[in-house]
């Protein structure tokens, strides 16, 4: 068996990498977060924030191709380790204990499964441009992907609104859960810590998307405008 196999055969090792996925693509929805809301200073400061990577192709699709490994590990991992937990655990639970658990914990598979269908759905609409038919797919004057123009038109329509909102709603209680569990997992587990992972968990969580949200809204109540 490959050096590979032997490692990922190993449950904890394989909980380990899913953990630093999660927090890896946890750190990237800050960041994305942060990024989009220089949608605030107006079409030049996010269209040329946008336009960084753009102009260097390499770092471009290095950093495309890291976010689709990390992205695939989480996943993949996920979905065995649960497969496994199913295998040892043949005869369901006659009663669901949910007692201690939050809705967050409860409702992983379905949040991570509609984190993952938003996540499609939002390449195919504005990275892509291959949902709305209407979008601008133009140019600013300064001859750079329109990423302003982009989010303006999208967010004017309440259909889009709508949808990102479902996303937002997946991707902060599956936030909420998975950061204080991912630091569980890596080893740093303490009674007093635990309450502070939870409450480090809620509080990204609700930054991530409240910082989301307000870009829907502020374009849907028409405070930015193109
Ligand atoms: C209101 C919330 C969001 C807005 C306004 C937004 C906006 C955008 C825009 C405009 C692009 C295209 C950038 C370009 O063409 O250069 C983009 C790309 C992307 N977004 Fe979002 N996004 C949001 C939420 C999210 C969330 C929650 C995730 C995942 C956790 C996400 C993941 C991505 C990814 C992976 C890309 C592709 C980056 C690339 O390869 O160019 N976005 N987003």
């Amino acid at each position: 068996m490959s050096r590979v196999k032997v490692f990922f055969n190993s449950s904890v090792n394989s909980k380990i990498v899913a953990s630093l996925a999660g927090l890896g693509l946890t750190g990237f929805a800050i960041f994305h977060m942060l990024g989009n809301l220089q949608v605030f200073e107006g079409s030049d400061a996010i269209n040329g924030y946008a336009s960084i990577l753009r102009d260097m192709p390499i770092l471009l699709w290095t950093a495309r191709m890291g976010l689709l490994i990390v992205a695939g590990l989480h996943i993949g991992l996920v979905i065995r380790l649960a497969l496994r937990n199913r295998q040892g655990r043949p005869v369901a639970y006659a009663v669901r204990r949910y007692r201690a658990a939050s809705v967050a914990s409860r409702t992983m598979v379905l949040t991570g499964s509609l984190l993952l269908f938003f996540i499609i759905f939002h390449l195919l609409h504005l990275t892509a441009g291959l949902i709305d038919a209407s979008a601008p797919d133009g140019l600013d004057i300064q001859g750079r992907v329109d990423v302003y123009g982009k989010i303006i038109h999208a967010f004017r329509n309440p259909l889009y609104v709508g949808i990102y909102f479902v996303g937002q709603l997946a991707l902060g209680l599956h936030l909420s859960h998975a950061i204080s569990s991912g630091l569980q997992t890596l080893g740093i587990e303490h009674a007093a810590l635990n309450r502070l992972f939870k409450l480090a968990g809620s509080g990204i969580a609700l930054f991530v998307v409240l910082g989301n949200l307000s870009i829907i809204f502020a374009v849907f109540l028409g405070l930015i405008r193109a």
